[in-house]
């Protein structure tokens, strides 16, 4: 069949991704770009997400390039731009629908989180644009209606393209923090990315994680006694008086001195999303360790390493599994719309089937489930660990317990 006979041929469709980067964002580029081509459309990418439709614009073509799915982060290049938010004098909307008609698209697939697809909702709503969201976010937080069942209960949770990946380094960065810690029989404070939810930081225990601070249970004064009182009863019980401790940079500790509640900030700077710079609590939790408890305690800051890298299998599953959905969309013109995934499955199951799509207005942030997270004990519950299992692949437990008899002197 001629291209001409295809079903878009004449249309252009434009992609761009927006805020914090993922491994699985070039995936999701490639299997959007692939499917768009097949239905007729020239493919464009615009660089720097929002930035690229101000000004002059900065597009580039897609349409027969070839491309790297599997390496992480994006080549599209991202931003934190926010098309509402202009300064004095400037009409970022009106930019955008300027070089939206310049370049002659005719339909934007964005790739972001809430802020990126929120904005775009907007613009659809308000200018008629017509767009459709395509979910990313490492922190998990991004609502998608996502049902796992678990024990004859159903629990609402979370499979946003970027986790898995993100999901199986932390784990695996966890684990190797396991021999440093037993080697001097230390409390390693592993801090994790999550700005409003745990889903991230509880992916630790599958590399061994002893407990786990999440955002969604913050540390008040009597939290941290009680705290305190189970690291110290778990270190002493721990076979070679080590600990690993996972915390989200998003937890929110009662600070001695001033009496308030708050998160621990890397910078006073905020984005054009109103969010601010969060790191450096784990720091803050070792020192308060040491000093309460006397034990020797250190900070590490996973930061940046949760987003880099390659992209993984369940990902690379899960972006062309939603970018079939992608293709449904536009074949109905249903746009304002993002895809999701309907059960949580293993990487195996993953499905067009198994896909829906939900309002770009209504995704919001989804924090980690009670099911999934035991406050009682730090740490998460069977239901977590199943969810966990469709995810990813469990990381080989390094532990080596020396356990050689000891020479009695005569
Ligand atoms: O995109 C979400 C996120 O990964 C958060 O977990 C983290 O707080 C933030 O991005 C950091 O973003 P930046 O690249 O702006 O430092």
């Amino acid at each position: 069949m001629g291209l001409d006979h295809k079903l878009f041929h004449g249309k252009t469709l434009a992609i761009l991704s927006g805020g914090g980067d993922t491994p699985a964002i070039n995936s999701s580029i490639e299997c959007v770009r692939n499917r768009a081509s097949m239905l007729g459309f020239k493919v464009y990418g615009i660089l720097q997400g929002w930035k690229g439709l101000l000004g002059a614009g900065q597009v580039v073509d897609l349409t027969c390039q070839p491309y790297n799915g599997f390496y992480g982060g994006t080549a599209l290049r991202s931003s934190r731009t926010n098309p509402f938010s202009s300064k004095p004098g400037e009409d970022r909307v009106g930019q955008i629908l300027t070089n939206l008609k310049r370049y002659k698209i005719d339909v934007l697939v964005t790739i972001g989180g809430d802020d990126t697809n929120g904005a775009a909702k907007k613009l659809y709503e308000q200018e008629g644009i017509p767009v459709i969201g395509f979910p990313k976010t490492i922190d998990n937080d991004l609502r998608t209606r996502t049902m796992h069942h678990y024990e004859g209960k159903e629990i609402e949770a979370v499979i946003c393209p970027g986790f898995p990946s993100a999901a199986r380094t932390v784990a695996r960065l966890t684990s190797m923090l396991r021999t440093t810690t037993d080697s001097h029989q230390r409390v390693m404070v592993m801090e994790v990315m999550g700005r409003d939810a745990g889903w991230l930081t509880a992916t630790s225990v599958y590399g061994g994680a002893d407990m786990v601070l999440v955002p969604e249970c913050p540390m008040t004064a009597e939290r941290k006694d009680f705290f305190f009182e189970r690291v110290k009863e778990m270190f002493m019980r721990s076979k070679n008086r080590s600990l690993i401790v996972a915390v989200s940079e998003g937890i929110r500790w009662h600070d001695e001195k001033t009496g308030k509640l708050d998160v621990v900030h890397a910078s006073a700077e905020t984005d054009e999303y109103g969010h601010a710079r969060f790191g450096g609590v784990s720091g803050v939790v070792a020192s308060e360790i040491s000093h309460r408890l006397g034990l020797d305690a250190r900070a590490q800051i996973s930061g940046y390493y949760a987003r880099a890298g390659e992209c993984r299998e369940y990902d690379r599953r899960l972006t062309s599994t939603l970018a079939d959905k992608v293709v449904d969309l536009l074949l109905r013109n249903a746009y304002g719309q993002m895809p999701v995934l309907n059960k949580v499955v293993r990487c195996d199951e993953l499905e067009e089937f198994n896909t829906s799509s939900i309002d770009m207005g209504s995704i919001g942030n989804i924090p980690l489930p009670d099911a999934y997270y035991d406050k009682n004990v730090f740490g998460v519950t069977d239901a977590y660990r199943d969810f966990l299992s469709h995810v990813m692949e469990p990381i080989p437990e390094l532990r080596f317990e020396g356990d050689f008899p000891v020479v009695v002197s005569e």
